[in-house]
């Protein structure tokens, strides 16, 4: 029996003279949950497109379940159940409908195909909804559909694309439940990409993170958290002309800043509350002007930071992935 679930060795995807993907190896074992971690336009899709056999690599191999997705690509597609970024259910069908039509695509016999529904409704917690139509249903109620439905051929890989992504916490919880069961009960590898660190944290035994088109760090969650030290993040956004004083002013309380665009961060180390207490005086007895101070448990961002020594949205939170694959592709 084949070890691994997945090998992709080397894998680059160029789009024109734009790398997207630059030389990622990964090997999966069977039965792992594993997490790739990136930030918006980190290559996590072109990865999935490629191992779905979608799109082809520019070079590299990768090998489902032991066979050449390139070589072999019918074969290796029949290995995997996938749920993609897009939501794709059909709106004017039922819950049941939407099985039904998948599972037929899928060449299920018709003495199995209402047993398989009954149970991928169960799973995925929508046997009350059965009727319902799936326009009517919430954003998190639509991803547990598509999950069901990759799993109407019982697949032994299954590759999720964002699964969670803009669902919240409730909703993430119940994605997570159900691919925590599917792995439990039927030994199912699951490859999911994220741009959540506690998502990758609490689901995965493995994460690697991608930024780039490069994995940067590849390991378990306390293997991560190891590498980059758990302690709080102290952060003070400003304009841009006061950072330096208040990297200033987080020397004099004993912090090591690190000034980015718009914002000064440093890790907390020992009592950092204490530190923040001091920090905020120190600021107001300057009259130092601020848009906000806050202490946080390492972000995906942060851990960017500390493993790549740039930061990935070094612009307050916004979603500028657009701009940034322009900039980087030198638009
Ligand atoms: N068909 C394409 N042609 C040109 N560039 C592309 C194409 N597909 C993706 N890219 C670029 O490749 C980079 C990686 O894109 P990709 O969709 O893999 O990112 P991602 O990690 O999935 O991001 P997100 O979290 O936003 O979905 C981006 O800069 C994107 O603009
Ligand atoms: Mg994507």
């Amino acid at each position: 029996m084949v070890e691994y679930a997945i090998e992709i060795d080397n894998l680059v995807k160029k789009f024109g003279d734009f790398t997207a993907v630059n030389g990622v190896t990964l090997h999966i074992k069977k039965g792992e949950i594993f997490g790739l971690l990136g930030p918006n336009g980190a290559g996590k899709s072109t990865t999935i497109n490629m191992l779905l056999g979608l799109i082809p690599p520019t070079s590299g191999n990768i090998l489902v379940d032991g066979i050449d997705m390139q070589k072999n690509p019918d074969k290796a597609k029949q290995e995997i159940g996938v749920v993609t970024q897009e939501t794709v259910v059909e709106p004017e069908l039922t819950a049941e409908e939407n099985l039904m039509i998948f599972g037929r695509l899928h060449h299920i016999p018709a003495s199995e195909l209402q047993k398989d529904i009954d149970f991928a409704l169960e799973l995925s917690d929508l046997t009350d909804f059965r009727n319902k139509y799936a326009g009517t249903f919430s954003g998190g109620m639509k991803r547990r559909l598509e999950t069901a439905k990759a799993l109407m051929h019982a697949p032994q890989l299954l590759l999720l694309d964002e699964p969670t992504t803009g669902l919240d916490i409730q909703n993430r919880t119940q994605i997570w439940n159900l691919l925590r069961q599917i792995n439990k009960r039927d030994n199912v590898t699951i490859l999911l990409t994220t741009q959540y660190l506690e998502e990758a944290d609490q689901l995965c035994n493995r994460i690697g993170i991608i930024d780039h088109g490069k994995l940067v760090a590849l390991g378990t969650p306390a293997e991560l958290r190891q590498k980059i030290g758990m302690s709080a993040v102290v952060e003070v956004a400003a304009a841009k002309d006061y950072l330096d004083k208040i990297a200033s002013a987080f020397k004099k309380v004993g912090l090591d800043p690190q000034v980015l665009t718009n914002k000064v961060i440093a890790s907390g180390g020992n009592a950092p509350v204490d530190k923040v207490d001091k920090l905020i005086k120190a600021l107001t007895l300057n009259k130092i002007p601020i848009h906000g101070i806050s202490m946080h448990e390492p972000t995906i961002d942060d851990i960017f930071l500390k493993l790549t020594g740039s930061s990935t949205r070094d612009q307050t939170g916004a979603d500028n992935s657009k701009a940034a694959a322009l900039m980087r592709r030198g638009r």
